[in-house]
């Protein structure tokens, strides 16, 4: 049986994964040898990628992969996109040519405003607290000017404290809402430090207020923390063409359409299809999101949660047929930084943002809309035509063949043979075995 091990992350590298061998891969001859091929030969990449996180042992590659041909307001970009998934570059390459030949991608941003809470127990009277917020209300702002110098130098900072009284539906629970704009930072670290600091303020200015110390009951703060739902930052992309314009060679253009919104409905409905709809919109929201080095479980969390807003979970995306028009477009929440972070760091997210033509926080929001846009109408298209599978089944093919070690040759006889024949694991190692016979 495995023993706990102490003094852990003291260990070298080297240590580490002799310890790992040792204690969980015994039976795996080759496993330090499995962690040490992917070590860069260049040590200062590879410190910096040691860095980025504890107790590493190794990198884990995904593919980074372009998605060219997206015009959006007019421009022309080539997406990065990081993602394990077959398909998903294909799809949102696919998905931007078809779009580029019908007057491509209209995106905007409505709003960047972020958000944080200090949550705290107060059990005394509802009109102390208020008054106490009213008091302390400027002092939490004085509090927080060392942090905040930089980011209001350039236009940010703090913007609204309101006292949010949810004593209601959890005793004696209230929470004071912050509202900020951290312009082209995700913000994360410089929020946390605001709401501690105002903490800190809130509780010790708490000891000194009359009307508390009258009773001895104080507020006590339980936790402070931004919010990864950020409904007041959200942007919004859009395509449209008449009806007519999206008649391809096996479809017409008409029942394409009323096909299309009518699974936009669905999803809009249903929450089991929703769930997998929206799933397939963060497959091109997470690959550029995860190329640019910005935080993915952040943007799934909050996204989620703004699909679920009213009450039900329902679908991301919108469409529609108005006089001979169809309408298709998205609304989401992101918070997202092209400075700070990952960002100034990985070199490659530095070269996402090269391509990308250096966009700031706003041109990335509508970057990664238009990429959930896109993915979403290639997969539904999939959906409501050919089915997604024969796509899949291709990718799927290659990985087989790959894992099979498949020369160039014996790839191309497979591709041949499977477009008449369903692949399965099985049949491509048979197709194999007899073509090698
Ligand atoms: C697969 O990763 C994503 C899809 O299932 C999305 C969808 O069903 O809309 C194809």
């Amino acid at each position: 049986m495995n023993q706990p091990v102490s003094g852990f992350s003291k260990k070298s590298k080297e240590e580490k994964i002799e310890w790992l061998a040792e204690n969980y891969l015994q039976n795996n001859p080759n496993s330090v040898q499995i962690l040490k091929n992917y070590w860069n030969e260049d040590t200062s990449l590879q410190q910096l990628h040691d860095d980025f996180i504890e107790n590493t042992l190794s990198n884990y590659y995904l593919p980074f992969g372009i998605a060219p041909n997206f015009l959006i307001n007019e421009k022309l970009y080539a997406l990065p996109m990081v993602t394990e998934e077959s398909s998903v570059v294909a799809a949102a390459s696919n998905a931007a040519k078809f779009w580029l030949e019908r007057g491509g991608f209209k995106a905007e941003v409505i709003s960047t405003e972020k958000n944080g809470q200090i949550h705290f127990n107060f059990f005394g009277k509802e009109k102390d607290i208020e008054d106490f917020f009213e008091e302390v209300n400027p002092k939490l702002r004085d509090s927080i000017q060392s942090i905040e110098k930089n980011m209001k130098q350039r236009g940010g900072g703090l913007l609204e404290l309101s006292l949010v009284d949810k004593s209601h539906i959890l005793e004696g629970y209230f929470y004071i809402h912050a509202t900020f704009e951290t312009l082209d930072a995700m913000g994360a670290n410089f929020i946390n430090s605001c709401l501690e600091q105002m903490a800190h303020t809130f509780e010790a200015e708490a000891r000194n207020f009359k009307p508390f110390q009258k009773d001895e009951i104080y507020p006590e703060v339980v936790m402070s923390i931004l919010s990864n739902y950020v409904p007041e930052c959200l942007v919004r992309a859009e395509v449209s063409c008449k009806v007519e314009e999206l008649t391809t060679k096996h479809y017409e253009g008409k029942h394409f359409a009323e096909k299309f919104v009518r699974a936009i409905e669905i999803a809009k409905t249903e929450t089991r299809r929703a769930v997998t709809h929206n799933k397939g919109i963060m497959n091109g929201v997470d690959a550029v999101v995860l190329a640019t080095g910005n935080d993915f479980r952040a943007v799934e969390a909050g996204v989620h949660a703004y699909a679920a807003r009213n009450s039900y979970y329902g679908s991301l995306t919108h469409a529609k047929i108005e006089d001979g028009i169809f309408t298709f477009w998205i609304e989401l929440p992101l918070a997202v930084g092209t400075v700070g972070g990952l960002t100034s760091l990985h070199p490659l997210t530095k070269l996402a943002f090269e391509i990308l033509q250096k966009p700031d926080a706003k041109e990335l929001m509508k970057i990664l809309a238009v990429a959930g846009l896109a993915q979403n109408f290639a997969a539904v298209r999939s959906l409501v035509t050919t089915g997604i599978q024969k796509g899949h089944m291709k990718m799927h093919l290659m990985n087989i063949l790959n894992q099979l070690a498949a020369s160039t040759d014996e790839k191309n006889e497979a591709v041949e043979f499977f477009k008449e024949n369903a692949v399965s694991h099985s049949s491509v190692v048979s197709f194999l075995e007899n073509l090698r016979k």
